[in-house]
């Protein structure tokens, strides 16, 4: 039997999706097609993947190959699905791909019915523009979440292709996963934004703010790097400075600072967890009672 050549297409031409045909293409794949939603997204695709039909009708992209990638907005993958499906772009024996961290394969199952390959591959990154996540992907870990051990097989082969790092995924993990990568990215962001607004408060314009922040946030990602989250935590709760955190804490007592008493009551809590090896029992159950007093 001759050996089935990967045909691919995409559907949905955006920071992901024309990342993947690009890196796809310089690998020497087959990259056929790209549908995406206006003329301005595929401009865009045009200038990083060659000689493909570029069209905004998913249908007649579908068509063209045989692992058909869906890196619309997670809230289409599961419509983008069934349009393919009804407009006869998905064969038995073909593969179907989408990026979520957030979704499952069910959004993929009318097409799993048709006698489709379904799966999800996952990078574990942030990706702001179409360069960036060229530069990216390979080298990020990658979650595979598949139905069968010869789909995931095949997923897998497929993220090393990418130049990633695949990790199998259980379906039913997916939520805690994307949970733990929005904790560790978006929260992050969510977390300077806090700190800006606090030395705005003290004076400094928000770009200068967080140009102050952004070494301390370096040389704390670098000291996880190398130590790992225990050694990493530095500060008052690690140094059981009980008099410190009490400072803070009335001082975010006023009703306007109350949003971030929560969030820094509540991460101080997880911060404790870390300092147990190194802070006294007894001085660790006064600086929960504290912190309980404020949540
Ligand atoms: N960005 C990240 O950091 C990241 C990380 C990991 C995983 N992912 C996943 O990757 C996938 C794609 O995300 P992204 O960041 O690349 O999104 P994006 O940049 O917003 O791209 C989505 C693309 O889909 C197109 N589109 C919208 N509706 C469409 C339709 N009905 N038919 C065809 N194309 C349509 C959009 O076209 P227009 O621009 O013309 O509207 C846009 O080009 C998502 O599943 C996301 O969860 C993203």
């Amino acid at each position: 039997m001759a050996k089935r050549v990967d045909r691919f297409v995409i559907i949905g031409g955006g920071r992901v999706g024309t990342a993947v045909g690009n890196i796809l293409q310089r690998k020497g794949e087959k990259v056929t097609a790209v549908a995406s939603r206006s003329d301005e997204s595929l401009k865009q695709v045009a200038k990083h993947i060659k000689d493909i039909v570029l069209t905004s009708d998913v249908v007649k992209a579908g068509k063209k190959g045989n692992v058909i990638f869906i890196t619309t907005p997670d809230d289409l993958i599961a419509d983008t699905c069934l349009s393919l499906v009804s407009g006869q772009a998905v064969k038995k024996g073909d593969h179907l791909v989408h990026m979520s961290g957030a979704l499952g394969l069910d959004v993929l199952e009318p097409a799993e019915e048709l006698g489709a390959m379904t799966a999800s591959i996952h990078p574990l990154q942030t990706f702001a523009d179409v360069r960036g996540a060229v530069k990216a992907i390979p080298g990020s870990v990658f979650a595979v979440t598949t139905r069968d051990e010869a789909t995931q097989a095949w997923a897998e082969e497929l993220v090393r292709k990418l130049g990633g790092d695949p990790v199998p995924l259980a379906e039913k993990d997916k939520t805690l996963y994307h949970i733990g990568a929005v904790v560790a990215c978006n929260l992050l962001v969510a977390l300077e934004h806090a700190a800006e607004l606090v030395y705005q408060e003290i004076g400094m314009h928000h770009e200068r703010a967080l140009n102050a922040l952004l070494p301390l946030v370096e040389g704390t990602v670098g000291n996880l790097k190398r130590l790992g989250t225990e050694k990493a935590l530095t500060g008052p709760v690690a140094r059981g400075d009980i008099g410190v955190l009490r400072r803070h804490l009335e001082c975010l007592e006023q009703e306007e600072r109350k949003e971030l008493l929560k969030v820094y009551t509540s991460l101080s809590m997880y911060a404790l967890d870390l300092a147990e090896a190194d802070v006294s029992k007894s001085r660790c159950e006064e600086i929960e009672e504290l912190l309980l007093h404020y949540s």
